[in-house]
């Protein structure tokens, strides 16, 4: 019926072989494929609710609850496009698409955590909106257009996002590797990290990386295509130890990319290195990867392993980085922590206090969803609740 609110929830998605740089700077067309995980929805997600009116006299935005300006371009990218496929599909009365929108979204997990939230945003926007205009599409296409790697949260499991070849990007699509009950013991813990420093944002980053980089090309040509074969092979086979040497190969080489930029793009501070010193310490006691850990644009880690090392590693943690946080554990319930005496024999010492600011337990989940009336962000008024 006209006048309908519809709510939609979308996951958050951390890539294991990263997406940096595009190939069309408007169409969010990347340069190379990408996989990754998106994880559930209980723990961390998108919500958006949307509305057409005749009466709304301006198309209206708001985020974790303060109005944003509707003057940006891939907001009005991704609205445009979904009208163009409802004029195309005759799936709504014409008059329904001339009426002003009103759009409010909210994120589950804390902001000032420095994690993606444009990727579970815009698969969620999308997600609402193509309901809403009753279209009937690939919505990992217009995601893509509100930001790349929201491509991937359209999809639940591991999500392979193609570069395609196409000039027009119809092709730049992303497929569900594999669900998230197919590798139900993989888990994740993300490493929220303190210090809080400006960082250059992935658009600007990747920009100057694809202009002035030499590394990229090769990251591109060579290292990705191979490494993603075999990535999708891995997770097709449960296969851990090469899952996990590859996700850290990738973030590491993605970080040198960046790094290999003119100027720079510096992302990792001495707390993520750390975390990867320990990682491969951890790693090399164990006699083989038992633990991936991988770095987006930012400082923190995101910690990919399987559910019977959760004690170990939060253990791990724990040792290394004490925490005067009573909440540091959140998300999942923590598990009861190990004793860490194999740590005190290993002469290492603990590398300080609160440098973590808390971690997030969570597994694998499901694509997007549509949520049921009740559960809207905006009241009947079509104004945020
Ligand atoms: C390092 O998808 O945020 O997280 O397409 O410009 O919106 P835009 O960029 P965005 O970039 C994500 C980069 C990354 C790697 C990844 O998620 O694959």
């Amino acid at each position: 019926m006209s006048g309908d609110i519809i709510s939609a929830k979308a996951p958050v998605n951390i890539a294991v072989i990263k997406y940096w740089g595009k190939r069309d700077e408007k169409l969010l067309i990347p340069l190379n494929d990408s996989v990754s995980a998106s994880f559930d929805m209980n723990v961390m997600c998108a919500k958006t609710s949307v509305c057409a009116r005749p009466d709304f006299v301006e198309d209206k935005f708001w985020l974790n609850g303060v109005e944003q300006s509707f003057n940006n371009p891939r907001l009005i990218n991704c609205l445009l496009k979904i009208k163009n496929i409802a004029a195309e599909q005759q799936s709504v009365e014409k008059d329904f698409l001339k009426w002003k929108v009103h759009i409010c979204s909210e994120n589950n997990f804390p902001t000032a955590a420095g994690l993606a939230s444009s990727a579970a945003g815009y698969a969620c926007l999308t997600t609402a909106l193509a309901q809403l205009y009753k279209i009937n599409t690939d919505l990992s296409v217009v995601a893509r257009l509100g930001s790349g790697s929201a491509s991937r949260s359209i999809y639940g499991g591991f999500v392979r996002w193609y570069s395609g070849t196409k000039p027009d990007g119809s092709d730049s699509v992303s497929k569900q590797v594999v669900d998230a009950q197919y590798w139900s013991e993989m888990r994740v813990l993300i490493l929220v990290v303190s210090e809080t420093q400006k960082h250059i944002s992935s658009l600007d980053g990747m920009k100057i990386t694809a202009e002035t980089s030499e590394l990229i090309k090769h990251r591109v040509a060579v290292s990705v295509p191979s490494r993603v074969e075999k990535m999708c092979a891995a997770i097709k086979q449960k296969d851990f130890a090469t899952f996990a040497e590859l996700t850290m190969k990738d973030s590491n080489e993605f970080h040198a990319v960046c790094l290999s930029a003119y100027p720079p793009c510096i992302y990792l501070t001495e707390t993520s290195y750390r975390i990867i010193e320990i990682i491969h310490f951890y790693n090399k006691m164990c006699g083989s990867p038992k633990v991936a850990y991988t770095f987006d644009a930012g400082p923190n880690a995101c910690l990919y392993l399987l559910e019977d090392e959760v004690p170990r590693v939060l253990s791990l943690i724990n040792y290394f980085f004490p925490s005067s946080n009573k909440d540091f554990v959140k998300g999942l319930p923590c598990p009861t922590l190990e004793n860490v005496d194999f740590l005190k024999n290993s002469e290492k010492d603990p590398i300080g206090n609160d440098l973590l600011k808390y971690v997030i337990y969570t597994k694998l989940g499901d694509g997007p969803i549509i949520l049921n009336d009740g559960d809207h962000l905006l009241n009947e008024c079509g104004e945020p609740m």
